[in-house]
């Protein structure tokens, strides 16, 4: 089991830490985990919930013996101070009780007090939400979600051996998956989608890794911060930036258990920064497919509203499932956005850069399989720390597509509209076409298809090499912009292509 866990607990306890916060929804687990620690350091433990008040942990629910069992907050608190013995205080819910000023103010001068004596407090539940003033006094544990070994143990010793009312076919690769699938999942989720998985046919067998999955995009869809993006793009959708590709095609294998014995070091991830409507985005998605790896959204914005969850806490939320869900690929888009907010007087106490710091802490210290895929087309806003070297494994400049790389993206677009695209002059095509982004050109060949269409007739390259003469593309509109985007990535970044735009030689 995860006595990864109760280690650090055992370690805190005996270190003299008075007062822990667990923030788990597996409150039952986390119960067990500490009532091991509290055999082995030989102490009692109490639970106090404000329905039940203060009572023992091994006989649940009977009241303590005390002549007032002390249901109050303020009450509780008295009592631990004043009790004699050396003992544990589970205290459940109790975040929402101390942000009440005298509730507060017991609390810090109890966490003082307690450092004389060998009692400690853990306060447990399920969110993070933590006054500044007692942030020095608490220290933070995170019950870690089951790993393969405890999920292992869970399917092997709790599920398979009781299987009486139906039979079970895994072969070891199919248990492995299926053990694999549940990876992400609370003990108790992971015991209910395997119970699912049984009832639907009577049998646990490969099939059932997919209604394991399908839990887990669940509980990826309530945690409300991140996006399950089913994605059926190939990369070969994807016209030009073929450094990119040679690049990303390298690194296919570096995620598994052979890279790391050969020496490589975990992927981190890319930044793709560059002109808008160019690819990044597509490109962002096709990187999931092509590396079969599923694909998570992390939408910056919904960190920061507030109905969620504190932003603190979402954003450990984000990273904690793109890690239990590894390895995956991690798509932020439009990155600048979130990080905007951190220069100059946000207003909001220093929210935003705390949680974008310990992001940039994340992605620098992660160990686990969550390759970030992170898009900007600005360089305002974005932070130095972001960019700077190690922190991801490379910076690239997605420009407009050069002549070549139009040709492959018309062409692109014709097949994709169900078109040959050898009975279009594509060359002709793609030289009346500097300067426009690659989705400039979808939208010349899906304006095409409208004349035609209107028309009653087929679409011809005439079509669309008028819609190309109408359009005025945004490298004619935002030109300075672009220029100035160029010249920043010269020698910050890398270019996605080998055949790099060059409007004058066009
Ligand atoms: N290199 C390309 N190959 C094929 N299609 C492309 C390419 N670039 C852009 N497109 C088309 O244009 C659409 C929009 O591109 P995308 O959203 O990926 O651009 P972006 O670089 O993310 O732009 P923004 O900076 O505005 O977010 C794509 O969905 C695709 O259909
Ligand atoms: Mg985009």
């Amino acid at each position: 089991m995860s006595h990864q866990f109760a280690t650090e607990i055992d370690e805190l306890i005996r270190a003299r830490y008075t007062m822990l916060y667990v923030v788990t929804w597996e409150e039952h687990r986390a119960r067990k985990l500490i009532g091991s620690v509290a055999d082995k350091q030989q102490k009692p433990v109490y639970q106090w919930s404000i329905t039940n008040g203060l009572y023992t942990a091994n006989i649940d629910n009977a009241p303590m013996s005390v002549d007032s069992n002390p249901r109050q907050p303020l009450e509780v608190l008295q009592k631990i101070q004043t009790d004699e013995n050396e003992a544990i205080y589970i205290l459940h819910d109790f975040y929402r009780f101390w942000e009440e000023p005298d509730v507060g103010r017991k609390l810090l001068d109890l966490s003082r007090s307690l450092k004389s004596s060998r009692k400690t407090v853990i306060i447990m539940g399920p969110v993070l939400n933590l006054p500044e003033e007692l942030e020095k006094s608490v220290t933070i544990v995170d019950l870690p979600l089951p790993d393969y070994n405890a999920i292992d143990h869970l399917l092997t010793n709790k599920i398979i051996k009781s299987a009486r009312n139906f039979t079970v076919n895994l072969n070891p690769e199919e248990k492995d998956k299926l053990i694999k699938a549940a990876i992400g999942l609370t003990y108790d989720e992971a015991e209910n989608a395997f119970a699912r998985a049984i009832i639907d046919d009577g049998t646990l067998n490969g099939d059932d890794i997919n209604i394991v999955l399908e839990e887990k995009v669940q509980i990826i869809r309530k945690s409300g911060v991140l996006e399950y993006c089913p994605v059926d793009e190939s990369i070969s959708t994807v016209g030009g930036m073929d450094i990119l590709k040679e690049w990303l095609n390298k690194r296919e294998r570096a995620f598994g258990e052979n890279a790391r014995r050969y020496g490589l070091p975990q992927p981190r991830g890319i930044l793709l920064m560059g002109v808008q409507g160019c690819g990044k985005s597509l490109l962002a998605k096709t990187i999931a497919t092509s590396w079969s790896l599923p694909l998570l959204r992390l939408d910056m914005s919904r960190i920061f509203q507030e109905y969620i969850g504190s932003s603190e806490q979402n954003m450990r939320k984000a990273m904690k499932i793109a890690e239990s869900i590894a390895p995956v690929v991690l798509w932020i888009d439009e990155i600048e956005k979130a990080f905007s907010g951190m220069t100059g007087n946000s207003g909001d106490g220093g929210t935003t850069s705390r949680v974008l710091g310990s992001f940039l802490t994340w992605v620098q210290e992660k160990t686990s399989a969550v390759f970030i895929v992170a898009t900007a087309n600005q360089v305002q806003g974005l932070p130095p720390e972001l960019l700077r070297k190690g922190r991801l494994d490379e910076i690239f400049f997605v420009d407009l597509p050069s002549l070549e790389e139009r040709k492959e993206i018309i062409a692109i677009h014709l097949r994709k509209k169900k078109r040959i695209p050898e009975s279009f002059d594509i060359d002709t095509l793609a030289k009346l076409s500097a300067g426009y982004s690659g989705a400039e050109l979808e939208q010349a060949v899906i304006a095409a298809l409208h004349d035609s269409f209107f028309e009653d007739r087929e679409i011809t390259s005439d079509d669309i090499a008028r819609n190309i003469d109408v359009t005025v593309p945004l490298s004619e509109t935002m030109r300075e912009q672009i220029d100035a985007m160029r010249d920043w990535s010269k020698d910050r970044a890398r270019s996605v292509s080998s055949t790099p735009f060059n409007l004058i030689e066009e």
